[in-house]
């Protein structure tokens, strides 16, 4: 076992070509890691600029993200960690982000994400989006989840929240973002210090049979 695992991971993820989205990538885009037991904010995937420097939330979602955190007193790397479901950039036919699959979320999702939080171990997810959300829970719907904290089996809560991108397209949401933010704070802070992803059977809260395969891992 290498004494640094999460490193050691990384340098696998950089040179993945386990699925089509390596030929539509120009650079793998592994995530920024905060401290272990720590927080952790999962997004989507790639969008054109992400791709292009091989950082995550680099555009203006990106800018958005990084205001948000620091109104609560955190910044991306030092304090959080900033991962994607998926590490690849998916495209159309002519160069355009697309949203990922279903197949593709799983599947990247599985090899890589999960182990990455295996190691970080944090106190509190954070999915923004539906992508992300729907990774962690597949029924749910940001509409019925957002803004609360949900328990989940194997050692983590996750708090339910809008993608960056959907508040630039909704401004008038700027304020509910911000107690989000907030809100999410005080959860964090309140978690006592984590035990992190424990090897547990349990399935992750509202998992069905359809994400054995993710109970599996952590089993
Ligand atoms: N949107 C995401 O979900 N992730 C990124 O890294 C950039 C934009």
């Amino acid at each position: 076992m290498s004494d640094n695992p999460l490193a050691e991971l990384t340098k696998n993820v950089l040179v993945c070509e386990a699925c089509h989205l390596k030929d539509s990538r120009t650079k793998i885009v592994p995530g920024i890691y905060g401290p272990v037991n720590g927080l952790c904010i999962i997004g989507e995937a790639p969008g054109y600029y992400e791709d292009q420097q091989g950082i995550p939330f680099v555009g203006r979602s990106g800018k958005l993200l990084d205001k948000m955190l620091e109104s609560i007193g955190l910044k991306r790397g030092e304090d959080v960690s900033i991962l994607n479901v998926i590490k690849c950039r998916p495209t159309t036919d002519d160069g355009k982000n697309r949203t990922p699959t279903e197949s593709e979320l799983r599947f990247c999702g599985e090899r890589w994400l999960f182990k990455q939080l295996k190691i970080l171990a944090p106190k509190l997810v954070v999915s923004i989006g539906s992508i992300s959300l729907k990774f962690f829970i597949p029924s749910a719907t940001v509409t019925k989840y957002v803004g609360e904290a949900y328990d989940t089996d194997f050692g983590v809560k996750l708090f339910v929240t809008y993608h960056p991108a959907y508040i630039l397209r909704n401004y008038n949401l700027l304020e509910l973002y911000e107690d989000h933010f907030k809100k999410l704070k005080d959860i964090y802070d309140e978690v006592p210090s984590a035990e992190g992803i424990k090897s547990q059977k349990n399935k992750i809260l509202g998992l069905h049979s359809e994400q054995k395969s993710l109970t599996d891992f952590f089993g």
